[in-house]
């Protein structure tokens, strides 16, 4: 068990039945919560909450579409009598492929599940969190989300645009009580990047080895260490944290890939104008 930190707290986790979003379902649970595991994977979903008990409930949920989206908040009502955390985290990779070459409808299809996804979740958990004067919405984007080159072009787009919803919709819901932001996950052992990297979406030995080798740290991400940034954005530990996004990506993308560099080895010196060292 956790320390209780989410106890009483009603949450809604979208693609809740695989990877970050189960391992956040778990650690919510395990922190005092119950979640509605949404999901358009209904068998996965189905187990995940069968196995956690009256915790957590399932809810068969394409965010594609408004009315699923809203069912999954109204279950979460119905069931549990308030929502506290919105995690809107449901995604795929999408379009893959020269810019040249991506057809509109895969663009499209893309977008509908990573912003207009997103864009629902954040509507229909307003519509229950502002007259209840409370609540945590959080979306998962992406290391893609913060830097060009890591994802496939509409993936990169839809994730830096989750961040800017994140932002704008932070601005209105403040003055309600309601904290915004997203969580920028680094290459995670999850089926999406084990069917990216060894085209077996079960690989998930051989896709950490392959994380590992090009993490800062030495060592892959898995689906807990998102969710336990989750967690602490969820919880009232966060009150002051609003309308960012939170990098957890061993240091990808802050302190690049590469290790030390040069400028990090040898003498150290001051270097002056002209290239002049010292005094
Ligand atoms: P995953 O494939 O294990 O889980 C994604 C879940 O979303 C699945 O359960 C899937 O059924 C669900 N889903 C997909 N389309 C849906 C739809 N239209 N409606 C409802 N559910 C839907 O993948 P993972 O890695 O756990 O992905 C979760 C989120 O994390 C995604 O938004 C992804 O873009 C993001 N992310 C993942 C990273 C990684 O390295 N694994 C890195 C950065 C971001």
């Amino acid at each position: 068990m956790g320390a209780g930190r989410l106890e009483g707290k009603v949450a809604v986790v979208t693609g809740g039945a695989s990877g970050i979003g189960a391992g956040t379902v778990r650690r919510f649970v395990e922190e005092g919560a119950r979640v509605v595991v949404a999901d358009l994977q209904h068998d996965a979903a189905a187990a995940l909450a069968a196995e956690l008990g009256d915790a957590a409930a399932a809810c068969r949920t394409d965010v594609t579409a408004e009315a699923d989206v809203a069912a999954a908040v109204d279950l979460a009502v119905a069931r549990f009598g308030r929502l506290d955390v919105m995690f809107n985290n449901a995604g795929i990779l999408g379009a893959i492929g020269p810019i040249a070459e991506t057809t509109a409808e895969a663009w499209d299809a893309t977008m509908a599940v990573l912003l207009r996804g997103v864009f629902l979740g954040m509507k229909h958990a307003a519509r229950v969190m502002v007259p209840q004067g409370s609540g945590v919405i959080l979306s998962t984007s992406s290391t893609a989300g913060v830097q060009g080159g890591l994802g496939p072009h509409a993936y990169t787009a839809a994730k830096h645009a989750v961040i800017g919803l994140t932002k704008s919709v932070a601005a209105e819901l403040a003055p309600h009580g309601i904290r915004v932001n997203a969580i920028a996950p680094g290459n995670t052992v999850t089926a999406m990047t084990a069917a990216a990297i060894t085209a077996d979406p079960t690989a998930h030995d051989r896709t950490a080895a392959f994380i590992a080798k090009a993490s800062p740290l030495g060592y892959a991400g898995f689906p807990v260490d998102i969710a336990n940034a989750a967690v602490f954005l969820a919880s009232d530990e966060a009150r002051y944290v609003n309308a960012t996004c939170l990098v957890v990506d061993a240091g990808q993308t802050g302190a690049g890939a590469n290790g030390p560099n040069r400028f990090h080895r040898g003498e150290a010196a001051v270097v002056r104008e002209g290239g002049r060292r010292n005094a």
